[in-house]
């Protein structure tokens, strides 16, 4: 199994995995694909949609004398008559579905394994939402036994162990922590079908992020039986990587329409609301009028097309930047999904969500309403901003303006420069935003309408108390202001270097700024526009500002300066001896060759290589965090920019 992410936003990652019978990207659907009855065989579902994997029954293939027959002789594959990778289930759901029914559960692994099944799955017990949380536990425990079991008999198929323990979280994270000690290859988070049904989304991400707070992070994980696009983006956002779709016969077999805000009855639809190939080619109308099994087929189309394009735009939404925004606007058009996304504003979930975001994005950020606020990378610069950032105990507080605000203030600065070095402040809609920040990834970049929201107001004015705490604050009121201004200084204030340094500070933290421009400072700016290009110390290139985010690329001889500065483990990828030599090639760092690293680091953070003696060998930008560095067998760990020849 061969399984490294390309690309992230959110918790959510775009990877590739690779099985026996090809490789696949995640996040994916499964369609699930019924041997006694397909609607739409795989080989179509590959052509009309770029389907890239299926699931189908194990179970269903063992009961049924000829299907059995066939898939022992010839394999599943062909028993399907399709060449791409597919899973196999293990008849956990129809124990669920039909109560006590009679199967093994080594047997079972068995039979996927012989019949040449990509991903099987153990016949684990179904945590029901209604159990109480000492039937959940003896669940866990014989899944567990089970998976134990299972492993030792896979052979070289990949294993699925399923994460169950109902609704509760202690449990789910525990069950994780242990499956993920199992030698398995899969993760699929269980039990949700009838969560899902209720649409008791608070549950449902209650459920997700506990499962993957336990689970090894390098694995893949599958939301189990959850097949409607309208709560995909928040599972990939939560890190789910697969899905399975039962969902598009079902509702087709209801006459009901899956769209990416709901579902909705083909007999109340006046319009298609969709331009998919069945929605361009029938008027809604003429899909009435199809005899059953053509309606059948065209609605079971429509909702594999609704769902792949839901995965299209979060593949887009991650690799520009904006997953939350996409999941953001989904959770609009749901109040139980709305209600669903509060739960993120709850401290641990920050937390634990703050870890995998990415330090600066392609895109803007945009706000939606009142979640937007509680984004984790919102949470991540508040918390920089009163830890890192020391502002002088006199502040100078304009309004929101246009950005970048020191283009906007610009007057304003000068004559307060004249006579004070007070900190002057943006009171803008994300919180405060010091003046030598307003170029840096979020504050800049950043659109907010001209009034928010009293939960944004309170989480904005919350920071702005304990920013300005202990400060004497005054408030711009005009050019008069100015006048009653008593700190005349005689230190001038050179904004260029307070700027770099305060960006420093937020960026590779506090001690760095006065480190790295502890010397003779020469700055080479845009002469299009104005601002800061590169930086150098005493005649070395340390610096580098990018145009795009307003913050630093690390260079060598700033990456040494840092080094000599931050103490162990700060900033710091530790590769292996052997890898060190990789490195002064300036190959990139892999997963595999990571002895450790800086908590403190996240994706798209600037770092320094070191060897395990500490030994500086180049400077980089993360791919990974802490968790997944130490975790992935596969896949970039840090892509290197400078190193030492
Ligand atoms: N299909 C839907 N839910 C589940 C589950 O919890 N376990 C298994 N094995 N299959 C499922
Ligand atoms: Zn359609």
């Amino acid at each position: 199994m061969k399984f490294e992410i390309k690309d992230r936003d959110a918790a959510g990652r775009i990877c590739n995995f690779s099985t026996k019978h090809g490789k696949v990207t995640s996040p994916n659907l499964m369609p699930v694909i019924n041997p006694n009855k397909m609607i739409i065989t795989p080989k179509d579902m590959k052509k009309l949609f770029g389907t890239e994997i299926v699931i189908t029954n194990s179970y269903i293939i063992k009961k049924d004398e000829k299907l059995k027959e066939i898939a022992i002789k010839k394999g599943v594959h062909s028993l399907i008559n399709y060449d791409g990778p597919i899973m196999t289930d293990s008849g956990t759901f129809q124990t669920y579905i039909y109560g006590d029914i009679d199967i093994d559960p080594i047997e079972i692994i068995e039979f996927q394994r012989d019949i040449g099944s990509d991903i099987g799955t153990i016949l684990d017990v179904f945590g029901k939402p209604n159990q109480t949380k000492k039937e959940a536990e003896k669940g866990i425990n014989e899944t567990l036994k089970r998976a134990k079991k299972s492993a030792e008999i896979k052979c070289k198929m990949n294993l699925a162990c399923t994460v169950q323990g109902s609704i509760y979280p202690n449990l789910r994270e525990k069950c994780a922590r242990e499956i993920s000690k199992i030698d398995a290859d899969f993760f699929p988070i269980g039990g949700i079908v009838p969560i899902m049904e209720n649409q008791r989304y608070s549950d449902l991400v209650r459920i997700i992020i506990s499962s993957k707070k336990g689970l090894d992070p390098s694995k893949p994980v599958h939301l189990f039986g959850a097949g409607h696009p309208l709560i995909f983006p928040l599972a990939v956002a939560l890190g789910c990587d697969f899905f399975d779709s039962s969902a598009y016969v079902k509702y087709a077999n209801d006459n009901r329409l899956i769209f990416p805000w709901g579902t909705e009855k083909l007999q109340d639809i006046s319009e298609l609301p969709c331009s998919c190939p069945v929605c361009s080619n029938y008027e809604a109308d003429e899909l009435k009028k199809l005899d059953e099994n053509d309606r059948l087929i065209q609605i079971a189309k429509h909702n594999l097309y609704v769902s792949y394009t839901e995965l299209k735009k979060i593949k887009n939404a991650i690799s520009q930047g904006y997953l939350w925004e996409l999941v953001e606007r989904r959770a609009n058009s749901n109040p139980y999904l709305f209600h669903a996304l509060k739960l993120l504003k709850l401290k641990e979930n920050k937390i634990w969500l703050e870890q995998f975001d990415t330090s600066s994005k392609n895109k803007a950020f945009f706000y939606t309403g009142e979640n937007s606020i509680h984004r984790p990378i919102i949470y991540r610069v508040h918390n920089r901003l009163l830890e890192r950032y020391k502002p002088s105990k006199n502040l100078i507080v304009f309004p929101e303006g246009s950005k970048p605000y020191s283009i906007h203030y610009s007057k304003e600065i000068k004559e307060i420069r004249k006579k004070s070095n007070f900190s002057i402040i943006v009171d803008s809609h994300l919180g405060p935003v010091p003046i030598e920040l307003d170029e840096m990834y979020p504050f800049a970049q950043s659109v907010f309408p001209e009034f928010t929201d009293s939960e944004t107001e309170n989480v904005v004015s919350k920071l702005f108390n304990d920013f300005t705490k202990n400060k004497n604050i005054i408030c711009w009121k005009g050019f008069k202001t100015i006048k009653d201004l008593k700190d005349l200084t005689d230190k001038k204030v050179d904004s260029d270097i307070l700027r770099i340094s305060a960006v420093c500070e937020m960026q590779f933290g506090v001690g760095s700024g006065s480190a790295l421009l502890n010397g003779d400072i020469r700055i080479i700016k845009s002469e299009k526009t104005g601002k800061i290009r590169n930086v150098y110390c005493d005649r070395k290139h340390v610096l580098s500002m990018r145009a795009s985010d307003g913050l630093f690329s690390l260079k060598l001889d700033g990456g040494k300066i840092l080094h000599k500065k931050m103490k162990k483990p700060m900033l710091r990828v530790v590769v292996d001896k052997d890898s060190a030599s990789f490195v002064k090639k300036g190959k990139s760092v892999f997963a595999k060759f990571v002895k450790e690293c800086d908590p403190g680091l996240r994706p798209f953070d600037e770092c320094i290589i070191v060897d395990e003696k500490d030994d500086f060998l180049a400077v980089g930008r993360c791919i990974l965090n802490r968790l997944e560095m130490l975790s992935f067998d596969h896949g970039m760990a840090v892509k290197i920019r400078e190193y030492i020849k």
